[in-house]
């Protein structure tokens, strides 16, 4: 059993031409909304890659909750998240033709989960966190699962605003972030690639993945480099893929994949999340994924 504790938010989600400068505004047709939130989403995508999954977040007694509990049934996700006194999570994503976004979260209910929130371990070998509940929690969180010796995976978005606390990284065995997050993490703006993931797995994790977009992934595990092509498709929203990358990964772990093996299905299945609207809403099915998986790669045939 994999377990994700992290945010649920629903996504607002407005295109335009292009991302509006500061003070700027621009038009588009009508607002869409999408199941969302990191932690939600990567739980979305762990479940429908085929692996069992329990989701633990927190939602506010509102409208908004209900999509958000529907979406992470009908992907076959437990939920076992909590209501509290506050709105639920909102995120307002502007997503521009390119297939770029920008995106405000207003928190709500995920800003109130506290370490004394405690999620259900049982059965669990694997517990993935973000960084959209508050830093403490999440540090509370990963205490509790290394000394279950469950194995914890950190993907560190949104980046954070300041490096994160030593003790945090001592307990992650697998860390994904993409560059900028890399590059926060380390303080190390000005290293090439390979010294920032030397760097970043001296902090902790013994094995650290970055997520290059188009340029595919690399990590380092122990002293093993792991390169991973991407799979040239047509960018229609990249909302979600990062973390339909990071359930995919880790469902493939939990099911023995070696990580040059769950690397690759969490680069065609981010790939395939890059083609469509919404972050949960794109997220492929097991049997689309074996499909794009067959046909060696999204681009051959999709
Ligand atoms: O990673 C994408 C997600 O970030 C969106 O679904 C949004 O809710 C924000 O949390
Ligand atoms: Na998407």
């Amino acid at each position: 059993m994999i377990l994700v504790a992290g945010s649920a938010n629903l996504d607002f989600i407005t295109r335009v031409p292009h991302l509006p400068r500061p003070g700027e505004t621009v038009l588009g047709p009508a607002f869409t909304t999408a199941p969302g939130g990191k932690g939600a989403n990567q739980a979305v995508a762990c479940a429908r890659s085929g692996h069992p999954t329990r989701f633990f977040g927190a939602l506010g007694d509102d409208p908004y909750a209900a999509p958000l509990r529907e979406s992470l049934c009908a992907s076959g996700v437990q939920d076992t998240t909590l209501t509290l006194d506050a709105p639920t999570g909102a995120a307002f994503i502007t997503v521009a033709d390119s297939g770029e976004n920008v995106i405000a979260v207003a928190s709500g209910a995920n800003a109130l989960l506290t370490p004394e929130h405690r999620p259900d371990f049982t059965d669990v070998t694997h517990l993935i966190l973000q960084l959209e509940l508050p830093l403490v929690t999440v540090q509370a969180y990963a205490r509790s699962a290394r000394e279950r010796g469950v194995t914890v995976v950190l993907n560190a978005a949104p980046a954070p605003t300041s490096p994160l606390p030593a003790e945090l990284l001592a307990n992650v065995d697998v860390l994904v972030v993409n560059e900028g997050e890399l590059s926060t993490l380390t303080g190390a703006a000005h290293g090439g690639l390979s010294e920032q993931l030397h760097a970043a797995q001296a902090l902790g994790p013994g094995t650290v993945i970055v997520t290059l977009g188009g340029a595919g992934s690399v990590a380092v595990h122990g002293g093993q480099r792991i390169e991973v092509a991407a799979h040239p498709v047509t960018v229609r929203d990249t909302t979600g893929a990062g973390d339909t990358f990071v359930g995919v990964l880790t469902g493939a772990l939990g099911e023995g994949l070696s990580l040059p093996q769950a690397m690759r299905e969490a680069s065609v299945a981010a790939s395939l999340a890059c083609t469509r609207e919404g972050a949960q809403p794109s997220m492929p099915s097991r049997h689309e994924l074996d499909r794009a998986l067959a046909q060696g790669g999204v681009g051959a045939g999709l």
